[in-house]
This record gives C-alpha cells, sequence and structure tokens, in this order.
C-alpha cells in the first residue's frame, strides 16, 4: 500500500493479505477435501446457511464446495482488500477506471431521479440531471416509434456491448413485448448477416438504430453504410435518413457525420458491455414500452441498493465475486458453466460472457505488474434442458470440474400443461445428480458427484427481475475484480487484432504477404487462390 493515495485505491491485492494465506490453509485442510454429501449430512441447516435473498433473486449456495470457517475467512478477505470502499468510490463517480482515467457510472443510469444516496449536496446533480433528460427523450422516442404503424420492422446494428445486452433483453421479456414491431440485430461484419436481415424489409417501414459507443467500431461502422446505401438503393430518399436512421452514441459528432440527425447520447463514464441501462437499450424500449423499460431501472436499482448497503455477510454479490475467487484460486476451476432454465434467457450466457471475460480477462494488477494468480474464468453455457442433451454428460463424469451457475424461474408466463413443473423437476435434478453423484451401477456408469453449482431463482422473469439480476451479475464481477486487483473497466485486449486486421485487409486485395509470419501468409496466399 501506498501513502498519498485515495482510501479507495489504497487497497491490499487479494494474495498479499493475511487472509489469502488463511485460505490456502484452510484449502489444504478441509477445502481440498470437502465433501458437499457429507456437509450435508453434517449439517441440517445447511440450505439455511448458505441461501441468500436479494431484491428479485433467491440464491441457494449450499450446494457449493464452501463450509462456514471458510465463508468467515472469503468474508475477512473482502474486509482486508476493502471491497466497501472500493464500492462506494464507484457509485460517488471516482475515476476508479484508471487506466482510461474515467468514473464507472452505470448505477447512475438507474438511479430514480433526485436520489443521491447521500445526505446534503449530491455531487452528481449535473449528470444524474443529464441521465434522466436523456431517458425521458429516449422513452419519448420510443413511445413515437411503437406508435407509427408505418413502421413495422426495427433493425439495431451494433456490436459488444452495443448488441448483446440489448438483444439478451429483448429476448428475456419477450413475454412484455406489446409494440407489434419486429426487432433485428445485426453484429457480425460478416455480410450475411445483414443481406439476411435486408431481404426481408422495405425501407420505408424500417426504421435502423445504429449502436455505438465510439462510432468508429469498424463492424458497425461497415454494416450502417450498407444498410444507408440499401435504403437508398431501394427507393428510401436520403432526406429520410433522418427519419430512419437514429444514433445511439457519445459521439454525436461522429453520427452526424455519418449524416445521422437523430442521436441521443451517453457518456464515457458507461462502460459499452454496462450499457444497457442507457441509450443503447432503446431496441428494449421499443418492445416493451417506456413503462416497462423504467421497471427493468427500477429492477436494477433495488440490486445497486442492496449491493450498497446490506452487510458483507447477506451481500449476494458479494458471496458470488468471493466464491469465484475460491474457486478459481484455491480449487483451480477454471471455467463457470451459466445453464439457464428458461429459453428466453437463451442470450444470458453469451451476454455475461462479455461482462465477465473483457472485465476480468486481465494478467495485470492497477499498477501494471504481472500477476501470480488467476483470474477471469471461462464462461459459457446453454438453456436447460438443451445442455443437458449436449455437454452435461462432460459436467457429471467428465475429469474437469466446472461449478454450474442455475437460473430458474418459479413462474412459467405460458399456459401449456405440463412443461413448466419439467423444466423446474430438470434444473433440480441435474444440480442435485451434479451433487449426489451415484456409485450404484459400477465402472462406466458412476457419477462421482461432489460437483458443484449455485442456483438462482426468481419469482418471475419480469422487466425488474431481469434488471436486478443483470446488475447482480454485474456486482460479482466487480467483486470479484476488486480482489484480484485489476481494472474491471478497460479492454486493452481487444486493440492488437483491430490493428492487425487494419494491415492485413489490403494484403487480401493485393497479395502482398511481406513481413507476415509464414502460416498468416501461406493462408492469405490459400484465401486468394480460391476467392
Ligand atoms: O472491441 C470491444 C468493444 O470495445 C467492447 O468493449 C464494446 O462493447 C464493443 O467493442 C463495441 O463498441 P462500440 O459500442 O464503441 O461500437
Amino acid at each position: 500500500m501506498t501513502a498519498n493515495l485515495p482510501n479507495w485505491m489504497n487497497r491490499p491485492r487479494c494474495d498479499l493479505t493475511p487472509a489469502w494465506r488463511q485460505l490456502d490453509t484452510c484449502y489444504q485442510q478441509s477445502g481440498r477435501a470437502f465433501d458437499l454429501r457429507q456437509a450435508f449430512t453434517e449439517d441440517a441447516a445447511r440450505f439455511e446457511f448458505f441461501s441468500q435473498t436479494a431484491p428479485h433473486v433467491f440464491a441457494d449456495l449450499s450446494k457449493n464446495r464452501i463450509d462456514a470457517a471458510t465463508q468467515q475467512i472469503l468474508l475477512q478477505l473482502a474486509r482486508e482488500c476493502r471491497v466497501e470502499a472500493h464500492r462506494d468510490a464507484m457509485f460517488a463517480g471516482e475515476a476508479i477506471n484508471t487506466t482510461e482515467g474515467r468514473a464507472v457510472l452505470h448505477t447512475l443510469l438507474r438511479a430514480p431521479r433526485g436520489i443521491s444516496g447521500e445526505a446534503g449536496a449530491d455531487p452528481l446533480a449535473s449528470e444524474r440531471a443529464e441521465v434522466h433528460a436523456t431517458l425521458d427523450a429516449m422513452l419519448d422516442l420510443a413511445e413515437v416509434l411503437r406508435a407509427d404503424p408505418a413502421i413495422t420492422d426495427v433493425v439495431n446494428i451494433g456490436i459488444g456491448g452495443s448488441d448483446l445486452g440489448p438483444q439478451m433483453a429483448v429476448l428475456a421479456l419477450d413475454a412484455f413485448a406489446n409494440s407489434g414491431k419486429s426487432l433485428h440485430f445485426v453484429s457480425n461484419v460478416d455480410g450475411h448477416e445483414l443481406a439476411a436481415c435486408l431481404k426481408r424489409l422495405q425501407p420505408r417501414s424500417t426504421v435502423f438504430l445504429i449502436a455505438s459507443k465510439t462510432f468508429t467500431t469498424i463492424e458497425t461502422m461497415t454494416n450502417a453504410l450498407s444498410a444507408k446505401r440499401w435504403f437508398e438503393a431501394n427507393g428510401g430518399a436520403a432526406a429520410d435518413i433522418a427519419r430512419h436512421f437514429i444514433g445511439l452514441t457519445t459521439n454525436v459528432a461522429a453520427a452526424r457525420a455519418f449524416g445521422i440527425t437523430t442521436t441521443l447520447g451517453f457518456w464515457d463514464w458507461v462502460g459499452g458491455r454496462y450499457s444497457v441501462w442507457s441509450a443503447i437499450g432503446l431496441p428494449l424500449a421499443i418492445a416493451i414500452g417506456a413503462e416497462g423499460f423504467r421497471e427493468f431501472l427500477a429492477g436494477a436499482h433495488a440490486m445497486d441498493a442492496h449491493f450498497r448497503s446490506a452487510p458483507l455477510k447477506s451481500n449476494l454479490p458479494v458471496h458470488l465475486g468471493l466464491l469465484d475467487v475460491w474457486y478459481r484460486n484455491f480449487l483451480g476451476f477454471t471455467s463457470r458453466c451459466i445453464a439457464p432454465y428458461h429459453s428466453a434467457l437463451r442470450r444470458f450466457p453469451a451476454y455475461l460472457q462479455q461482462l465477465e471475460m473483457e472485465s476480468n480477462g486481465k494478467r495485470v494488477d492497477l499498477a501494471g505488474q504481472a500477476l501470480t494468480h488467476g483470474t477471469s474464468p471461462v464462461l459459457w453455457g446453454e438453456p436447460g434442458t438443451n445442455g443437458q442433451h449436449a455437454y452435461f454428460q462432460m459436467l457429471h463424469q467428465g475429469t474437469d470440474i466446472v461449478p454450474v451457475e442455475f437460473i430458474a424461474v418459479a413462474k412459467a408466463r405460458h399456459d401449456l400443461p405440463g412443461h413448466h413443473p419439467m423444466l423446474l423437476a430438470n434444473a433440480l435434478a441435474q444440480a442435485q445428480a451434479l451433487m449426489q453423484g451415484s456409485a450404484d451401477a459400477g465402472g462406466h456408469r458412476d457419477f462421482p458427484g461432489n460437483r458443484p453449482s449455485t442456483f438462482l431463482l426468481l419469482d418471475d422473469l419480469t422487466p425488474a427481475s431481469l434488471g436486478a439480476l443483470i446488475a447482480l451479475q454485474e456486482h460479482r464481477v466487480f467483486v470479484s475484480g476488486s480482489l484480484w486487483g485489476i481494472n474491471s473497466f478497460d479492454q486493452w485486449g481487444v486493440e492488437l487484432g483491430k490493428v492487425l486486421a487494419k494491415d492485413i485487409e489490403p494484403r487480401l486485395a493485393s497479395g502482398d504477404a511481406g513481413s507476415l509470419d509464414a502460416s498468416t501468409a501461406g493462408l492469405l496466399r490459400r484465401i486468394r487462390a480460391i476467392s
């Protein structure tokens, strides 16, 4: 630790704390040989002890390989690493994204008007006023589009955070969609995607949302330009661009230069992967309406309030983040499987991949020093029950242990008899099978069991509960990143590939393989010979 740094920066890295050494001892003495079945036999109250309730989300953590003593030391680790001071600095708008010198204020996007959470003057008053002015404008625009019978299709062109969040949320809340519009999402620079989408559209009945925080991302700019050319080539007058192209961006000047006059802005203190709450959420607002979008924000805000005020021992994002560290750094689990038992959450694993892996896929600490401990796990998954007929074999009998995060919803929003109990029974049964295993049949039919899982249960999948579920995941990523001592809010690792692609692209036309490595040069020659 260094003198003269603000309290939130002056935090020890997890591996340099006394708690870390204690966790190591804990792992050697009890963690390595921990048996879930025995733990349940010995403690009748294990489910109650390891369950947590947060707004809209109930979490059963009892099927995880952890005991009460380890949990105590993990909470001590959070205290020694001053996670709470770091969290408070984020909410207060300190520039905790240190490598970019930016605040991290996605929580402000869902804070109600006029609530600062602090007594006295509101230091974020001007940001708060801008957030609400833009939110009002965005929701007004959403309602105008929803009410316009001439518009039948809305195409969101964006990638990464400008695609994954709104696409995931629109699918998740399909039961609440009442606009009558078809929403499309085009992200990939692969022209097959845009071409397939445009084939089904008419310029006069289509609105394009050009979603890009920076308005420089090559995929989005390429797709936006092609959409504009298609619009003009198919009878859309240049004068109609204003009505049919809307920019969602922090770079309003670049959107104007592109020819877009209707823009909704946001701010550099909203990270791309945290931007679904901003103007980037317009597709969701169009799908479910202004009131639904406000409920989505309110659900997230309720989780923010929980994260901000619940004591560590009953703070769900804190528990999830601590468990992630325990698994990654002590039990050596390198991946986490996300298994939503709800088909509307089918893009949730993809959304979480960016949230976790772009945030915490880092190898140096805040001072740029290489870490000796692991960081982000690999996240992957598909909805259940489909996953059971694909990758669950490996989860049950493979050589690697992968903690599974089940997400289930108690209430169904359809009335087909029998389906929902069957779906939920399967979620419960898979978690049970992973834990219990079975040695009855012997040999190839043996299940080793003792495989950990977390079970997140929502009463219902609504705008509010989805908002809370997403915010829960954002904050658990914050907690593990904070403990690991990394900057969870930059993404320098995406830059090199972008630079190299710019160098290679003209070579595909010219055939110039000079200075390329032999593999890239060989592949370039082969592509040129075929295409
Ligand atoms: O390349 C990664 C990234 O910068 C993500 O962080 C971001 O969500 C995505 O690209 C899209 O960026 P933009 O919204 O600026 O187009």
